[in-house]
């Protein structure tokens, strides 16, 4: 695993402090002062990402080097689109000719060269929306879906596990020979069942929490590598 720096190159030190009797619940108060003083949060703001998500797929693309110019990705769970525009950026996507497309149910600002389907990932026509949209198989499928929280904690994972489970389903069944699946999953939570599947279809699988994922977060990557092919594809060629 990745060594977690401190902080990023150029970030500021923690400092801004909000005051206990602002009137903000004590969870809210202290959630908004750990963002404000985050300095992936900081960085994001001063390199114009739309979240301090897109540093997690900066740090695992710089490891395991997944994107590169002129490939077909699919970003599952796109909003605000940090992960967009790092796709975009990385592939070469332009608005003409468009190599990235995400899917979300919650809207968000357009990012050039990434149209993102304003859609439930769930829905039973969104893998034939995604897959026309993006006009070919992908040699990539991202998924930093999660579900949104209830305060239960075991709930929601076990609900992000779930839409982790549906987007390897959708991973094996559309990805080119040789793509990857990387997606959010939680510590401990991963079914032996989803490894043991994708370990059957990938040649190499890995669990990766970059530095940009904060360490109290239960929060993992699932980096499935290099995929088989389907049987019906592998017999045809
Ligand atoms: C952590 S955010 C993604 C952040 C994004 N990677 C970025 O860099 O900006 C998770 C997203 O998953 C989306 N999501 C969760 N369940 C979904 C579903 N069933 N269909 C589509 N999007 C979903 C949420 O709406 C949320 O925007």
């Amino acid at each position: 695993m990745a060594k977690k720096p401190a902080k990023p190159a150029g970030a500021r030190v923690l400092k801004t402090r909000i005051k206990k009797k602002s009137g903000l619940k004590e969870s809210s108060r202290r959630w908004l002062e750990r963002h404000m003083n985050d300095p992936y949060v900081q960085r994001s703001k001063a390199d114009g990402y739309r979240s301090r998500a897109a540093y997690k797929l900066i740090e695992i693309d710089e490891r395991y080097h997944l994107l590169k110019p002129g490939m077909r990705v699919i970003d599952l769970g796109a909003a605000p689109g940090g992960w967009c525009q790092v796709a975009a950026a990385r592939t070469g996507s332009t608005e003409a000719d468009p190599q990235v497309i995400g899917i979300d149910y919650l809207e968000m600002d357009p990012v050039p060269g990434a149209p993102v389907l304003l859609m439930d990932f769930l829905d039973d026509d969104a893998p034939d929306r995604l897959a026309e949209a993006l006009g070919g198989a992908p040699d990539l499928v991202l998924s930093d879906m999660a579900a949104p929280t209830t305060g239960h904690r075991r709930t929601d994972h076990i609900r992000t596990m779930h839409l982790c489970e549906v987007a390897a389903d959708f991973a094996i069944s559309v990805l080119k020979p040789g793509g990857h699946f990387l997606a959010k999953t939680f510590q401990g939570g991963t079914e032996a069942e989803l490894l043991t599947r994708l370990k059957q279809n990938f040649r190499s699988v890995h669990h990766v929490k970059p530095p940009a994922s904060r360490d109290e977060s239960a929060e993992l990557y699932l980096l499935a590598k290099d995929f088989k092919g389907r049987a019906e594809d592998n017999a045809e060629a």
